[in-house]
């Protein structure tokens, strides 16, 4: 170990620049190397690439013994001592496991978010973790794509509002602390976008869609502050983002300044050859490498190749100096230097009670109330005799926790049905019938049970949705409705004329306009994680109230999609009175006689439930919108109010929204953009008024020169507790043409 590496009163960029000049060439591009380890043996090929200073990074250990082996073997047996990034994907929960990150976005509680983060955290530092990679912050429009599980919904500001408050969770305000680790917005860019919501697929993003829909949580987490990116796999507008220079020098380095470090997806550089975009591993190291991507994750481009490109000056030295000074900066950030051993005695034990109550806390406040006829829910402990619960989701552990979850400990994860029978009054019959083996099963050999079992009962409880693998990674969806024969059982049980309450566990929103009427109530619940049968239970008995909102719009039906709120008028948007239904078209009926506007004849134009939706056991007002003034300068503020009131009898959280429309722009600009969120809570009968504040800057947007204007025009504004409804007014932006911002 040199002695700069362990000069402390030397800035941290000195002791880059110190190391960085005691470096071979062989050192440095073995910095730009990760490997995937294993949690059962340190290979002899692994030990000797760490003692020769040919690795920078292991992904996919989480053995705390192997983890401190080798971190001792790059500490005190390599030449320099370089202490080792020990990635790994903690997404939403390391044993502790949190709801996934799409129903952690329906709490709209950036707290909640943080805390889970530094939870994950705590425990993936216990074993010497170091170096999450999450949040995954690509905006997520289409619920056939399997990784709308894993994102934090379809609106920009919502997800850089939360994937900021996840960078902040998982490396508090200084990384080096005990228990913090290095974060990693990902996957830079668009990923989300993919064709036909394929995973991996294509995308294609006009560069103006890209920096005012695709990009901004991306340049939220590098403000917060977010010390890795990680490139995607998708071939972006004909470039792979892998390779593409435009995000990755252009706007990562030179708009956003940003210092931190890239790393592939996992053989993202190699796949560069796949796509077609290199003909060669030689080739894909060299576009990845003058594109900027500091570290490649498992494939081999980088080490087999970096040092004849530079011989043939094809990769200069000083771009792998860049590469490395950016990879050496995460590790001196994390303090690594200075102790790359886990602590775990100087940390709480993972699973513990608090960690329990955080996970729980989070569930809670995920479950959105998309439906409740007749105030069917909470159920009337007192008075209900008996309760049928009906479902194979209500009694597995393992679904319930859903994607992601490597290290997540299923024995501790509690299902539905034994925590609604733990909570059931003395009087109070519970109980259960599978009804499907799976949720794909095809067979109808458990109805009749299923039947039997909702006629003897007083109020029946359906848990259904998806299997945990039915989302994620690679596992997209051609249509989403509720897979296997799920909707066949609604029907036959909605027969028996019994309320009916419909949970619902899944990855994503699922199109459920055939049986939202056969229930009464739905509680959607994602996938809850490990706490997630007590938080149902409390909510199905009205021990919690929900007061989830929807980060994502539910299609009626598959064909709609992509569907969301944020969407441009087009020149010709529908109204109710020029819709027509497809069954109700008379026969020969005129060309031109269907109305000429923007819908489907077989779906109309508007969603089952829109981005924002989300009930309660109480109901809340909106009055008296209130603006301090109606006209702003482009460099000036407005505060806008309005008077919320709970007029139920029982106590809410109301997720209070704060909407905007520009209503004309130097580009097309979407019918409503969120700008503002807060929660708010009030006692039956409570009122308040509620404020938000306004910031001209919150108004810019990039302009179809690809400038970041502020732009004069009038513009209307809503708060309200969804993006259909609420209290409106309007204000305008004085002043003479636009104000051009920086990025
Ligand atoms: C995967 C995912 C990425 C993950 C990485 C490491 O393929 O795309 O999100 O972090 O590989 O597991």
């Amino acid at each position: 170990m040199t002695a700069n590496t362990q000069d402390q009163t030397m800035t941290t960029e000195q002791r880059i620049e110190a190391l960085l000049a005691s470096m071979s060439l062989s050192e440095k591009i073995g910095q730009m190397h990760q490997v995937m380890g294993s949690d059962h043996h340190v290979s002899d090929d692994l030990r000797e690439q760490v003692q020769s200073g040919k690795i920078g990074s292991v992904i996919n250990i989480v053995s705390i013994d192997m983890i401190c082996e080798l971190q001792r073997i790059a500490m005190e047996e390599s030449r320099l001592g370089i202490p080792l990034l020990m990635g790994r994907d903690v997404i939403h929960g390391f044993k502790t496991v949190f709801p996934i990150p799409l129903g952690q976005a329906a709490s709209w509680n950036p707290d909640v978010i943080e805390q889970g983060a530094s939870i994950a955290a705590q425990e993936a530092a216990s074993v010497g973790v170091n170096w999450t990679f999450a949040p995954m912050i690509d905006v997520a429009r289409d619920p056939r794509w399997g990784r709308i599980a894993e994102s934090l919904g379809e609106d920009p500001y919502l997800c850089s509002q939360l994937g900021a408050a996840m960078v902040r969770g998982f490396q508090g305000d200084n990384m080096s602390d005990v228990g913090r680790i290095a974060a990693c917005a990902k996957h830079f860019a668009g990923y989300g976008a993919a064709e036909a919501g394929m995973d991996y697929n294509t995308t294609i993003i006009g560069e103006n869609d890209l920096r005012n829909v695709y990009l901004p949580p991306f340049k939220a987490a590098a403000d917060a502050g977010v010390a890795t990116f990680m490139t995607a796999f998708n071939d972006l507008n004909g470039v792979p983002a892998s390779g593409n220079e435009f995000l990755l020098k252009q706007v990562l380095r030179e708009e956003w300044l940003y210092s931190g470090m890239v790393v592939s997806d996992w053989e993202s550089i190699s796949q560069l050859t796949e796509h077609g975009f290199t003909a060669n591993d030689k080739d894909a190291a060299f576009e990845a490498a003058n594109a900027g991507v500091d570290m490649e994750m498992v494939s081999r481009c980088y080490a087999d190749n970096l040092e004849s490109l530079i011989a043939e000056e094809r990769v200069s030295l000083a771009q792998v100096d860049a590469c490395v000074s950016n990879i050496l900066r995460v590790k001196f950030d994390l303090g690594l230097f200075e102790n790359p051993y886990a602590q775990p005695d100087k940390l709480p034990a993972p699973l513990n009670q608090q960690h329990r109550e955080a996970a729980k806390q989070a569930a809670l406040e995920s479950v959105v109330l998309l439906k409740n006829s007749d105030q069917c829910l909470p159920l009337k402990r007192e008075s209900l005799n008996s309760l049928a619960v009906i479902g194979p989701l209500a009694t597995d552990p393992y679904e319930q926790l859903g994607t992601w979850i490597f290290d997540g400990d299923v024995e501790s994860s509690e299902p539905l049905l034994p925590a609604i029978t733990a909570l059931a009054s003395e009087h109070l019959k519970v109980s259960y019938a599978q009804g499907m083996d799976t949720t794909r099963s095809h067979s109808q050999s458990g109805f009749a049970e299923a039947v039997a079992l909702a006629e003897a009962s007083d109020q029946v409880v359906l848990c259904l949705g998806e299997e945990s693998i039915l989302s994620g990674e690679a596992h997209s969806r051609a249509s989403i409705e509720l897979p296997g024969c799920q909707a066949a059982l609604i029907d036959t049980i909605a027969e028996l004329g019994k309320p009916l309450i419909l949970v619902v566990m899944a990855g994503r929103p699922l199109a459920l306009e055939s049986v939202v009427d056969k229930v009464d109530a739905i509680l959607y619940a994602w996938h809850p994680g490990t706490m997630g049968g007590p938080a149902l239970a409390e909510l199905l008995f009205g021990l919690a109230t929900p007061s989830g909102k929807l980060p994502v719009t539910f299609p009626r039906v598959t064909g709609q999609i992509p569907m969301y709120y944020a969407k441009k008028n087009t020149g010709k948007p529908p109204t109710p009175e020029t819709v027509v239904h497809i069954d109700t078209i008379e026969s020969r009926a005129p060309q031109t006689s269907l109305g000429m506007s923007a819908f489907h004849l077989d779906a109309g134009f508007t969603p089952l439930f829109s981005f924002g939706h989300g009930l309660s056991y109480t109901e809340f007002e909106y009055r008296n919108l209130e603006l301090s003034s109606p006209v702003m300068s482009s460099d000036g503020k407005i505060t806008v109010s309005a008077e919320l009131q709970n007029t139920g009898d029982r106590s809410g959280t109301e997720v209070v929204q704060l909407y905007v429309r520009d209503l004309v722009g130097n580009v097309t600009r979407p019918v409503k953009e969120l700008k503002g969120f807060q929660r708010v809570s009030l006692n039956a009968q409570e009122a308040r008024r509620v404020e938000f504040t306004i910031d001209a800057q919150d108004l810019a947007f990039y302009d179809r020169k690809m400038n970041r204007v502020i732009e004069s025009g009038q513009f209307h504004v809503w708060i309200a507790g969804d993006s259909e409804s609420g209290v409106m007014g309007e204000f305008e932006i004085v002043g003479s043409g636009c104000r051009h911002i920086p990025h």
